[in-house]
């Protein structure tokens, strides 16, 4: 009995002294047992995780009723503007939690913050139906003829209030026009009803639909004549062969669950959160999609311009990269929150509604939020601004790490806030407009506050390359400068050819170039037009021409061409960031950065004197001076910085490409910042840097 006793103390004791080693047991949480078949049970939270649109512990109710087409149970809900939705779809839509924040925001230069997560909503005058002869509850999107009987027709108008009205009865609709000019049609007319994943049109976009036969206009994930065919190139890792690719979400086997379907355990602690500082790892959330997904835009689109799809080919390595992520949120020191930004921002829009509504749901839900102020908490703004202007948001909303292309960090910068409790931090009088720099057009008010937005905080935020497509990269177009050979085990040797072809244009520069739009590129365009184009000093007619130098150049074939015959090539800015330098890298021609005050990809983690040239706007003007003063040894020693250099500016990394590691590898520099003590200070000044 007493030994009994005693081996009881010494397994309690050893399993206690086993525990206290390490705090984090596995722990993975059940759902419905029904969950999985339209869901996937997330091990962590024990909830059903359901495709947008659904709801529920079995995903079976709808979230947005009126805004499917059937009462088919394969169907989704769709939202979008393209063409007429049910009117109770949009009321719907309105009343979601997040859907149009009540946005108390003031922007003073009056544009680009959408203030609804859905653009259907931000619409002035919506045309929208009603069946008069049914309950709320049996509203459906389902595309009836204009003329149906019982049928109602509205107009809504979403922002600053929900306002709707019924229209007189000479004001409806005896056609619909589409956005690309065909004639919508009743969905009945269409091969398979569209199979309800598309609309029914006549006319329109493509010239193959040009005949008098309706046709299926499929929307965002799905192609064929009648939408039958799901596109499965949306979804993270496809789905790693363990799931099926629905409308850019994984539905995975039961088992699996999150983002690409790559997570299958859950942790609890008894420590409380305690992030490994010998070996920084990082957490993704699997936000639930009502929260945030990979949603498309007006009905139709799904996809983005792959210049802004670094927050994509991010997730997509740092999913299956398990020597940086981990499962288990009590030992990560930094966390990745996936929101899919560009989607919400499109290129000019700025990302503060999915931002604000996003850190919201986990200052509420998730513990690690409230542990930091979401200062270890990681978001992608890769459209043209970046997280500009976000100083005049929420507290709450400034702490956290943002990864941006765009790093501006004015030395003044003008932070007018309207939230009283952040006070005014306009920290100096801004430069006058007019005259500013030897050789350049003259300056707006409205563009020297351009340029005086805080969008980048050196110390807690990431400066990252953007995504160049694939033919910029491929080695059949490397080859021109970069001689690529593959090793039997898979691995990519890149070095410079010596038989590269000889580049005789000293200085290349092809791209828009707005006059009067000194906002734009700051103002660096303009002044290059100026000293090469028509009577500047510069000009074939010149008093000093310089034929080598192309500026804009009539003799322009194609940029990557030309840039690989160049040996130095501007990379100004443009109305938010350019993708001239991941272009001048990919070419091998040396970069010239005209950008005051910004902060370049990976300032922090490589090394920019050895494969670039800056140049200040003060210094412009003498441009070709600079340039002329670069020996041929000096020169050639930049264009190795190049080679060794260029492939931190891609993310193929099939190709070589390090962009992702060394996105790691500065957001890892900041977690050490994170517990430094100039962070501490941050923290409790609980203001912007000045
Ligand atoms: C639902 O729609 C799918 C796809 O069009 C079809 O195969 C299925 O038969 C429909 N189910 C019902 C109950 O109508
Ligand atoms: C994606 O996964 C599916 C099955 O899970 C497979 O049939 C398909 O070939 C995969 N596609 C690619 C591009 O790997
Ligand atoms: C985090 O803090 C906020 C504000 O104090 C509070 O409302 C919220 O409930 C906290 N979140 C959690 C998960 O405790
Ligand atoms: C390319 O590199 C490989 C080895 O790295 C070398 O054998 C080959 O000669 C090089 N080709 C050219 C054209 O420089
Ligand atoms: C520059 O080189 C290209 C071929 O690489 C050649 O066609 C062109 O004539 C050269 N131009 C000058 C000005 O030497
Ligand atoms: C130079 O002047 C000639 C004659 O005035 C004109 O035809 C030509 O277009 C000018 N070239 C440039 C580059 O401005
Ligand atoms: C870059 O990261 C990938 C993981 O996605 C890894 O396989 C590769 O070895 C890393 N490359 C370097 C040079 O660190």
């Amino acid at each position: 009995m007493a030994i009994s006793r005693l081996l009881v103390a010494i397994l309690v004791l050893s399993f206690c002294r086993g525990e206290a080693r390490s705090p984090f047991r596995e722990e993975t949480k059940t759902c419905h047992p029904e969950c999985s078949r339209h869901g996937n049970c997330n091990g962590e939270t024990g909830q059903c995780d359901c495709p947008f649109g659904l709801t529920g512990p079995t995903c079976t109710q709808r979230l947005l009723p009126a805004c499917h087409p059937s009462t088919n149970d394969s169907t989704t809900p769709f939202h979008g503007a393209a063409y007429p939705k049910n009117c109770a779809c949009y009321r719907q839509l309105r009343a979601l939690p997040g859907a149009c924040p009540d946005v108390k925001f003031e922007d003073p230069g009056g544009r680009d913050f959408l203030p609804c997560l859905f653009e259907s909503m931000m619409g002035p005058d919506l045309l929208c139906y009603q069946y008069t002869d049914r309950p709320e509850a049996e509203q459906l999107s389902d595309s009836p003829p204009l003329d149906h009987p019982g049928l109602e027709w509205r107009e809504m108008r979403s922002l600053p209030n929900l306002r709707e009205e019924v229209l007189p009865r000479d004001k409806w609709p005896k056609e619909v026009k589409t956005n690309d000019g065909g004639v919508w049609r009743p969905l009945k007319d269409c091969p398979d009803n569209c199979n309800f994943r598309g609309w029914c049109q006549v006319g329109g976009a493509y010239q193959e639909h040009r005949g008098p036969d309706p046709w299926c206009n499929c929307h965002g994930y799905y192609e064929g004549k009648s939408c039958e065919i799901a596109d499965p190139s949306h979804c993270y890792r496809n789905c790693s062969g363990v799931g099926q690719c629905v409308r850019g979400w994984c539905h995975c086997q039961p088992g699996y669950w999150g983002h690409g379907c790559t997570r299958r355990k859950a942790y609890a602690s008894s420590a409380g959160w305690l992030p490994n500082h010998a070996d920084i790892k990082v957490y993704v959330y699997d936000l639930p999609e009502m929260v945030a997904h990979r949603r498309e835009n007006n009905d139709w689109w799904a996809g983005v311009d792959p210049i802004y799809a670094s927050e994509v080919e991010f997730m997509e390595q740092l999913l299956g990269d398990w020597s940086v992520r981990t499962e288990n949120p009590w030992e990560a020191s930094l966390f990745v929150v996936p929101t899919f930004t560009i989607w919400y921002t499109r290129n000019t829009g700025g990302p503060y509604v999915i931002f604000n509504w996003v850190s919201r749901y986990l200052q509420q839900t998730s513990p690690f939020w409230n542990a930091t102020g979401g200062r270890n908490h990681v978001f992608f703004a890769t459209n043209d601004q970046g997280a500009c202007r976000l100083q005049q948001a929420p507290d709450e909303l400034q702490h956290s790490i943002k990864v941006v292309h765009y790093g501006l960090s004015p030395r003044r910068p003008y932070a007018h806030h309207s939230n009283p409790q952040a006070g005014q931090h306009m920290t100096g009088a801004l430069p006058l407009p007019g005259h500013r720099f030897q050789g350049f057009p003259e300056f707006t008010a409205a563009d020297v506050l351009e340029e005086h937005w805080m969008c980048y905080r050196p110390e807690k935020d990431v400066v990252a390359p953007n995504f160049l497509s694939r033919d910029w990269v491929i080695p059949e177009n490397y080859d021109q400068t970069f001689n690529v050979s593959v090793l039997p085990d898979g691995r990519h040797v890149i070095s410079r050819r010596p038989d590269a072809p000889e580049r005789n244009i000293t200085f290349y520069f092809l791209g828009n170039t707005p006059s009067g739009l000194m906002y734009y590129s700051h103002g660096v365009r303009q002044a290059l037009n100026k000293l090469f184009g028509p009577g500047g000093k510069h000009n074939a007619n010149g008093s000093q021409p310089r034929l080598d130098y192309w500026v804009n150049s009539p003799l322009h074939k194609h940029p990557r061409v030309d840039m690989e015959r160049s040996k130095f090539c501007l990379a100004p800015t443009g109305y938010g960031w350019g993708s001239r330098i991941t272009q001048a890298m990919m070419t091998g021609c040396v970069p010239v950065i005209v950008q005051d005050h910004m902060y370049q990809a990976f300032w922090d983690v490589i090394p920019y004197e050895e494969f670039s040239i800056r140049i200040p706007r003060a210094n412009l003007h003498r441009i070709v001076e600079l340039l002329d003063l670069v020996t041929p040894e000096q020169l050639i020693k930049l264009q190795e910085g190049v080679a060794k250099w260029h492939n931190a500016f891609h993310w193929f990394e099939d190709l070589g490409g390090l962009a992702y590691n060394y996105t790691v590898t500065s957001l890892k520099r900041r977690a050490l910042r994170l517990w430094s003590e100039d962070y501490r200070h941050l923290r409790h000044a609980h203001r912007l840097r000045s």
